[in-house]
């Protein structure tokens, strides 16, 4: 079954030559760090993508060397963990899907590198399940466990509600309303799951710009090239 079709919200950066919001971004990655990482992985992110793109290199060197990354084997054969490097990826909060399953009553948190992608409408699917949940409608009921929200296919979802009202410490002072956090983790999501849009973009309007060019002059070459026969 399907679930409720999310709107269609005016994201920044749907436009044709629209750069995402890197404040949003940064705000997005936040809201992942402090709330979703403790049982989602995304783990195609690399802490260094995150430069240039949401914080400084310093910045980053600090996140990093802020996580524990298992490492191994060493020259000994063990496996140790040590600080986190730029070069590491997001870590995984459970060893298996077997204990992710475990901590979740039985459902897995799909790891979110790709989710936007991932889903049908994906953008606008994950701001309206995030911000979805309600009380069941009267004669709806949902099975122990599970949290109504029209957008999850059957209505019935694992993952409880996760963003209230100032759930989140934001480093640059925004309020941290629920569909601000839900706007910002998308933003950084979609930046997950395509980080060379902007690129693509700009390469975009200059292969547009370049044949124009190549256009407009051609056209006048043909016309003067012709023009003693007509
Ligand atoms: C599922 C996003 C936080 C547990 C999902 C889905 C998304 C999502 C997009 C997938 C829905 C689908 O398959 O279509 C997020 C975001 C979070 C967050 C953006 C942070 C704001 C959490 C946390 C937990 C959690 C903290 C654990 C306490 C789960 C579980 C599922 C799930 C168990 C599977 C649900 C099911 O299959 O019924 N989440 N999540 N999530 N999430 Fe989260």
């Amino acid at each position: 079954e399907h679930g409720l079709s999310a709107p269609d919200y005016p994201w920044p950066h749907n436009g044709i030559l629209s750069s995402y919001d890197h404040a949003s971004i940064r705000r997005g990655h936040q809201v992942f760090q402090q709330v979703c990482a403790a049982c989602h992985s995304a783990s195609l992110v690399a802490y260094r993508d995150l430069i240039g793109v949401a914080y400084t290199e310093d910045e980053v060197k600090v996140l990093a060397s802020e996580v524990e990354v298992q490492d191994g084997p060493n020259d000994e054969g063990e496996m140790y963990s040590r600080p986190g490097k730029p070069s590491d990826h997001f870590q995984n909060p459970y060893p298996n899907e077997a204990a992710a399953r475990f901590a979740n009553g039985g459902a897995y948190p799909p790891d979110l590198s790709l989710i936007t992608k991932a889903r049908h409408n994906g953008q606008n699917y994950v701001f309206a399940l995030l911000t979805g949940y309600r009380e069941p409608p009267t004669g709806v009921s949902v099975r122990e466990g599970l949290h109504y929200n029209p957008y999850f296919p059957g209505g019935g979802i694992a993952m409880p509600k996760m963003l209230t009202d100032g759930g989140v410490e934001y480093d640059d002072g925004t309020v941290a309303t629920e569909s601000q956090m839900a706007k910002d983790v998308v933003s950084f999501l979609s930046w997950a799951a395509e980080p060379e849009m902007d690129e693509r973009k700009l390469a975009g309007f200059k292969w547009i710009l370049v044949f124009t060019l190549a256009l407009f002059s051609a056209g006048y070459y043909k016309r003067w090239k012709w023009s003693p026969i007509k």
